[in-house]
């Protein structure tokens, strides 16, 4: 793989600047959203109220552990405008996220919001290895789901030229790949591996291609998975992560030089970890629940977001600002089975292990008897498909699961192409246990 770091004088100077530089701005920044947020937006003056708390109260960064937690149903009960800290004519576009549940929830974007997304985005690129002139393919979806536009925006902000194809017509998706030879792709991990089955069918070599670097998003990921597509692709795979609440992709980057967790644009976002159950600031280093709390954001400010991933803050590497390590899971997607705390992202790992299976899955829950029971759905490689490749391989995996996980799992391999298929992100876990 070509080596794509940036040159020092490329960046923004806050990207290298002193970590008294960045707390000072922090600081600053800090300040102004506490009371832009009391003072245009009725739930959080009214929330910051019952706390007993006033923007007056933040004298140093500290300070914010003062303020109350905003939660996902804060933004649903105030649906579809209620948080807003301005007026309705003066939002840009608006997002939002499917959730699982009815409605989205709904975000909101000043004309200077969506400016600071595009610049985040560009430098999120850039970290990644993308330069000006490059040409993005970009499959995340676009719509209310914030990946394909703010992807988009942040690439022309780069200089880059933009094929918004979006997701989903895989045959197509190749096929631009091949005919237009884009530098770089945008991407879900789980959708690229579908593209990849894709360049396999047609016989194409996808280490021919002429995409340089992958970057991947908004769903959990490992770095077995990192290994597995820049070996099928001989690109870099970097993360990138993002929530709509927060802006959307682009609150913290990967770099391609290092590839050792994402860097939190701290210039706009105020990282803190918390213990998920007694809600109290942990020290840097440790793991629990990210919480963010946006430092410039006019349309939709945020005060201490409970994202639910688990993750922890580790020192800056590549760029003075701190990193948060890739992210396990979602505390919501969390599987509790006979006791034991089981992440997708672990049945990820061992799966990748094993030879004859690809790396496509679906983990479903059952009830047996009175017990909970998961059936990990793994799919055969093309050439591992005969009956009895595929019950090795379904040992080889439960043994796996057991030894590192320590659960018993039923494995089920099936023939190629037989795993569901993602566009976008990955639904990892069925639930067919009885509702009680
Ligand atoms: O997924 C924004 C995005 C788009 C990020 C494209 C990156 C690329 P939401 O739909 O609001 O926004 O979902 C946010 O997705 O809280 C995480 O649980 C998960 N997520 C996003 N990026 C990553 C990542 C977009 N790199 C939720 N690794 C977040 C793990 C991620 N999980």
């Amino acid at each position: 793989m070509i080596d794509l770091a940036p040159d020092r004088d490329m960046l923004d100077p806050i990207e290298t600047a002193s970590r008294d530089e960045i707390e000072a701005l922090q600081q600053k920044r800090l300040s102004w959203t506490l009371t832009h947020a009391y003072e245009n937006s009725t739930f959080f003056k009214k929330r910051f109220d019952e706390q007993g708390v006033h923007p007056s109260d933040f004298k140093s960064l500290a300070d914010i552990a003062r303020f109350p937690f905003t939660v996902k149903k804060d933004l649903r009960d105030s649906y579809p405008f209620g948080m807003f800290a301005t007026a309705r004519e003066n939002i840009t576009r608006l997002h939002g996220s499917s959730g699982t549940t009815g409605k989205p929830t709904v975000v909101g974007y000043t004309a200077n919001d969506i400016s600071n997304w595009a610049d985040l985005v560009a430098r999120s690129i850039r970290a990644a290895g993308g330069r000006k002139g490059d040409m993005i393919h970009n499959a995340y979806g676009y719509g209310l789901f914030t990946g394909g536009l703010g992807a988009h925006y942040g690439a022309e902000r780069l200089g880059c030229t933009v094929v918004p194809i979006s997701g989903g017509m895989t045959e197509r998706q190749v096929t631009l790949i091949d005919d237009f030879r884009p530098d770089v792709i945008m991407v879900t991990p789980s959708y690229m591996l579908s593209i990849l089955d894709e360049f396999n069918r047609r016989g194409l070599n996808p280490r021919e291609c002429s995409l340089k670097v992958g970057i991947f998003g908004a769903e959990p990921w490992t770095n077995a998975m990192r290994a597995e597509i820049e070996e099928a692709f001989d690109m870099h795979a970097v993360d990138i992560y993002g929530l709509s609440e927060i802006m959307g992709p682009g609150v913290a980057q990967e770099c391609v030089e290092t590839k050792d967790g994402l860097h939190v644009w701290e210039d706009h976002f105020y990282p803190e970890i918390i213990d998920p159950v007694t809600e109290e600031v942990l020290p840097d280093g440790d793991m629990g629940e990210l919480v963010f709390t946006t430092l410039t954001k006019e349309g939709l400010p945020m005060v201490r977001y409970r994202t639910r991933d688990l993750t922890r803050i580790l020192p800056g590497t590549a760029r003075s600002m701190r990193r948060i390590e890739k992210i396990t899971g979602r505390s919501d997607d969390m599987i509790i089975l006979r006791g034991v705390n089981v992440f997708p992202t672990q049945i990820e790992e061992q799966i990748l292990k094993c030879d004859g299976l690809a790396a496509h899955f679906q983990i479903e829950l059952v009830r047996s008897g009175r017990m909970d029971a998961m059936i990990v759905h793994a799919e055969a490689t093309a050439s591992q498909s005969s009956s009895e490749a595929r019950a090795a391989s379904a040992r080889e995996l439960a043994h796996h699961i057991k030894s590192t996980i320590g659960i018993s799992t039923s494995i089920e391999v099936h023939e190629p192409e037989k795993v569901a298929r993602s566009e976008g992100k990955a639904k990892r876990v069925v639930d067919n246990r009885p509702k009680e």
